[in-house]
Formats: C-alpha cells, sequence, structure tokens
C-alpha cells in the first residue's frame, strides 16, 4: 500500500463532494475513504463515478455476515473498482476468507485487487464492554492481536486500528501487514470528538501504512494546504 492519507469524506451530499474534491487538486494519488453515510446516501454510482476519474476509493462498509452473503457483497464492490474495503473480524475466519474470495471474483480484469482489511474491536469499544457485553477474557490488546492474527491467517491485508497499537501489530504480525489508522490531528487541530489522537508525523514513527484524516481536511478553510501539510508530514 501507498503511504496513503485518506480523506474520509463524511459529507452529507454529492454536491458537498463535489465541491471539496474540486479543491484538492488532481484525482491522481488522491485517496478518499467513503463510509456508510455517504455510500447510503448516494449509492455506488459515486464510487463508480469516482473511481473512473482516477482516485483511490477505500470503501469502509464493515461487512458482517455470513460467508456466502460476505462473498457476493465484496463481489459486487470490487466491481466498483475499489482500492480497499473492510470487515468485522469478528465474522470469523470463514467469512474473511470469503470476502477475499469475493473481491477477486469481482475485481475487473487487468485491475489491482483491492486490499481487504479487517476491524478488529471497534474503538469505541471500551474494556468493560468486551468484558461485560461481548464476554471476552483477554485484555483489549491481545484481543486485537489476536483477532489481527486470524485475520491475517484468513487472507485480510491488514486492519484498521488506533495509531497506539500499530507497534504492537507490527511487532507480532510483521512488517507487511497494514495498519491502517484514523485519529490523526495536526498540532493546530481540534480534537472533535476523538479521544485519543497522534499527529501524521507520530504515526508515520509508530509504523502506520497508511492514515485517515476526515475534518482538519474537509472542514478547513484551506482543504488543499492542510492536506498537502499532512501529506508531507506523514511522509
Ligand atoms: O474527522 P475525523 O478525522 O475524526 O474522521 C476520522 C474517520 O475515521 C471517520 O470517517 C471515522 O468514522 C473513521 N474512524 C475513526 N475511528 C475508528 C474507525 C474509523 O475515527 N476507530
Amino acid at each position: 500500500m501507498e503511504k496513503a492519507v485518506f480523506v474520509a469524506l463524511d459529507l452529507p451530499s454529492k454536491q458537498a463532494v463535489t465541491d471539496l474534491l474540486a479543491k484538492l487538486g488532481s484525482p491522481k494519488q488522491t485517496y478518499l475513504k467513503i463510509g456508510m453515510e455517504l455510500f447510503y446516501h448516494v449509492g455506488a454510482n459515486l464510487v463508480t463515478e469516482l473511481s473512473q476519474q482516477g482516485y483511490q476509493i477505500f470503501l469502509d462498509l464493515k461487512l458482517h455476515d455470513i460467508p456466502n452473503t460476505v462473498y457476493h457483497a465484496a463481489k459486487q464492490l470490487a466491481q466498483l473498482g475499489i482500492y480497499c474495503t473492510t470487515v468485522h473480524a469478528l465474522g470469523g475466519s470463514e467469512m474473511i476468507a470469503a470476502a477475499r474470495s469475493g473481491l477477486a471474483a469481482g475485481s475487473p480484469a487487468g485491475k489491482p485487487l483491492p486490499k481487504l482489511l479487517a476491524v478488529t474491536e471497534l474503538t469505541s469499544i471500551s474494556p468493560a464492554i468486551l468484558k461485560n457485553e461481548q464476554n471476552c477474557v483477554l485484555p483489549m490488546q491481545e484481543q486485537v492481536i489476536s483477532l489481527a492474527k486470524m485475520a491475517k491467517k484468513a487472507g485480510a491485508d491488514g486492519v484498521i486500528c488506533s495509531p497506539l497499537e500499530t507497534a504492537a501489530i507490527r511487532q507480532q504480525l510483521g512488517s507487511e501487514f497494514l495498519c491502517v489508522t484514523p485519529g490523526i490531528r495536526l498540532k493546530s487541530n481540534p480534537q472533535d470528538d476523538q479521544k485519543r489522537v497522534t499527529t501524521p508525523q507520530k504515526a508515520c514513527k509508530l509504523g502506520a501504512s497508511a492514515i485517515v484524516v476526515g475534518r482538519p481536511i474537509t472542514q478547513a478553510a484551506n482543504p488543499q494546504d492542510v492536506y498537502q501539510t499532512i501529506k508531507q508530514e506523514f511522509n
């Protein structure tokens, strides 16, 4: 994976996306993250359109269902020409392997296979929820590493993780396994609702393969300037 800065398009409409992209510059080498909100609102057409314009699309839909359903869903998503997508590791190894096969089956000929990233435990899951609601006997970090190992064995290319988990994951899973991390802020940015934030430079030092940045870019007076600064700091 390129050392990408994915711009999280957490925006309410296609018009808002068009306005932002006009400010970001050339689609070449521009990485965008589309999540559930925008996808459920504007549908798959926007993904195809942006991909055809040359943007690299991280379609973050966090699939989690029985393997057969995930296989067919992943096959459909691959046909949109995406760069990478996500599944919940908690769906199990069979489901992750099915997603991998679905992506391979749906990927347009001559295009690189979309990368498959697994979400281990959501960062909104506290140790108390892990213990009392998921009835997990492992401490959080061990659970995250255990899920990451299982996901890798099942065919995932990497995980979405907090920058603070990157070092441990890299150490246990090797430098080829991707760690994509949100929660990134420049020193001058507000933290918003993120609990633990890291600068692009620190994320790079900790070993992040790619970072996801939303509001610091989408809400900036000059998104292009902030995007360039973040890219320079991360690289
Ligand atoms: O605006 P901000 O930079 O906080 O956006 C971060 C993006 O990364 C959002 O799209 C958010 O949903 C996503 N994300 C996150 N934390 C996670 C997983 C995904 O912030 N643990």
